[in-house]
C-alpha cells in the first residue's frame, strides 16, 4: 500500500512568503493598496507586527501591479543590509534589476552615480567604490535612481517597498539618513513608496513623531489578523482539498493554539497534516493536533531556551508572567501576583522587550508576540513531578 504522504502534498506553508493557493483573506486591503498605489496619491507606511502577512501582501500586491497595470514594483529588505555601504551597492543593483538590467542603462548608471565610482561585473553587477568615502550627496544618488530612470524610460510610475524599514535608522551613526531618505523621496514624482514595519512602535514613532523627518510622509495602514471566519474556513478547506476531514472543533482548536497569527496557523495546519497521513488517516484526530503543537514546541525549545536565557531576572519574571496571563495594564494586584519588580523596574523591562519584539503591546493588551513561546514556556512552569 502506498502511504498517504508519498502522494499528498501538504498544503501549508510557513516560514517563506506565501501566495497562490496558500494565500488568503487579505482582499480588502489589497484593493486598497492597489488602488493607492496606482493613483499614486500618497506614500503608504504598513506596519503589523512579524508574522502577520505583510511581506507575503506586498509582494502580492506588487505582482498584481506589474502584470495588470504594467507598474515595475520592488520590495527591498532591509534586514538583509548590515552596512550603509551594502546598501547603496544593494539597493543600485535591485533599481537596474527591476529594469530588466539592461545594458544600455550602464552610462546612465555611471552618470547618476558619479560619486560612487561604479563599475560593472561581467554579469551587469553594480559594484560601487567605496575609496572615495560617503557622503550625504552619493547617498542621494543611490536613492535618485529609481525617479531618474524611470522617468528617462518612458514616465511610467513605479513601486518601491522597503521591508522592515525601520532598520534604516541602524544604518549609519554617521548620517542623517532619516533626512536623507525623507527629503530624496520627497522630490520623486515617478516612485510611490510603500514603508513596511514588524516594530510597530518603532515605525508609529518614526511617522508619527513630530520631530522625525518622516512624520506624516505616509498614509499609516495596519495589517490586522484575518477574520477568524476566513482562516476557520482556509484551515477547513485546504484539509478538504487534499482528502482530509479537519473538524470545526479541531480547526478551532488550531486557530486559538496560533491565535489567528497567519505563521503559527499555518506551521501548526502543515504539521498536522504531516502527522496525520504519517498515521495514513484521511481525518485528523484531536492527537495528531497535540502532536503537531508538541513537536512545533519540540523544533524550536532550543531557540526559546536562548531567548530565556539571555532575558535578566527583571525581564524573565515579565516574560513569564505575560505567558500565563496576559494583561490590559500593570496593577500592583498582578505584580505581587507574578513576583515581579518595582514598578520602575518592571516598565523599562517591559519597553526594552517591546522593543526587541518579544512582547507585543496593544492599548487592549500586553502579551508575548509568539503564542507557542508563550506555550512553551507554561509548559516548562508547570512540569511536575511526584514521587511513585
Ligand atoms: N495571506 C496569507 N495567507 C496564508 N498564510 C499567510 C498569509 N500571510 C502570511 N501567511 C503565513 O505567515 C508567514 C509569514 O508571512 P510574512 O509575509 O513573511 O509575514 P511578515 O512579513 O508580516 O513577517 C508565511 O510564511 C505564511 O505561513
Ligand atoms: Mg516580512
Amino acid at each position: 500500500m502506498t502511504k498517504q504522504s508519498e502522494t499528498m502534498k501538504n498544503p501549508f506553508k510557513f516560514g517563506k512568503e506565501v501566495s497562490g493557493y496558500q494565500f488568503y483573506d487579505r482582499q480588502e486591503v489589497t484593493h486598497s493598496l492597489i488602488r493607492k498605489l496606482r493613483d499614486g496619491s500618497t506614500n503608504i507606511v504598513l506596519f503589523a507586527p512579524r508574522r502577520y502577512g505583510k511581506t507575503s501582501l506586498i509582494l502580492k500586491v506588487l505582482e498584481q501591479l506589474s502584470s495588470r497595470d504594467d507598474i515595475r514594483g520592488l520590495c527591498f529588505d532591509m534586514t538583509r543590509i548590515p552596512t550603509l555601504e551594502r546598501f547603496c551597492e544593494e539597493y543600485a543593483n535591485a533599481i537596474h534589476a527591476m529594469f530588466g538590467g539592461r545594458k544600455e542603462l550602464v552610462h546612465k548608471l555611471m552618470d547618476y552615480l558619479a560619486h560612487l565610482h561604479p563599475t560593472f561585473s561581467i554579469t551587469g553587477e553594480v559594484k560601487l567604490d567605496y575609496g572615495a568615502k560617503m557622503s550625504a550627496t552619493s547617498i542621494a544618488e543611490v536613492l535618485d535612481l529609481p525617479e531618474k530612470l524611470s522617468r528617462d524610460l518612458g514616465d511610467k510610475p513605479i513601486v518601491v517597498a522597503f521591508d522592515e524599514f525601520q532598520e534604516v535608522a541602524e544604518l549609519s551613526k554617521e548620517f542623517p539618513l532619516e533626512k536623507i531618505f525623507r527629503s530624496c523621496i520627497q522630490s520623486h514624482k515617478n516612485v510611490r513608496y510603500v514603508f513596511l514595519g514588524s516594530k510597530t512602535h518603532l515605525m508609529k514613532r518614526m511617522f508619527g513623531d513630530a520631530t522625525r523627518p518622516f512624520y506624516n510622509s505616509a498614509l499609516p495602514m495596519p495589517l490586522r489578523k484575518p477574520p477568524e471566519a476566513e482562516s476557520l474556513e482556509f484551515l477547513i478547506s485546504r484539509f478538504r482539498d487534499a482528502g482530509m476531514a479537519l473538524s470545526t472543533e479541531l480547526a478551532q482548536e488550531i486557530l486559538s493554539t496560533s491565535e489567528n497569527i497567519p505563521y503559527y496557523l499555518q506551521a501548526i495546519a502543515s504539521l498536522t497534516f504531516e502527522r496525520t497521513t504519517d498515521e495514513n488517516r484521511t481525518e485528523v484526530l484531536p492527537s495528531d493536533v497535540a502532536i503537531a503543537v508538541e513537536d512545533f514546541l519540540g523544533i524550536n525549545a532550543e531557540l526559546y531556551d536562548e531567548r530565556l536565557t539571555g532575558l535578566s531576572d527583571a525581564k524573565r519574571s515579565l516574560v513569564e508572567a505575560l505567558a500565563r496571563e496576559p494583561i490590559a495594564k500593570f496593577d500592583e494586584a498582578y505584580r505581587q501576583r507574578h513576583r515581579l519588580p518595582v514598578t520602575s523596574t518592571l516598565h523599562t523591562a517591559l519597553g526594552e522587550l517591546v522593543d526587541i519584539d518579544l512582547i507585543d503591546r496593544t492599548p487592549e493588551c500586553i502579551r508575548l508576540a509568539d503564542p507557542l513561546f508563550a506555550r512553551y514556556i507554561r509548559s516548562k512552569i508547570t512540569t511536575v513531578f511526584t514521587a511513585e
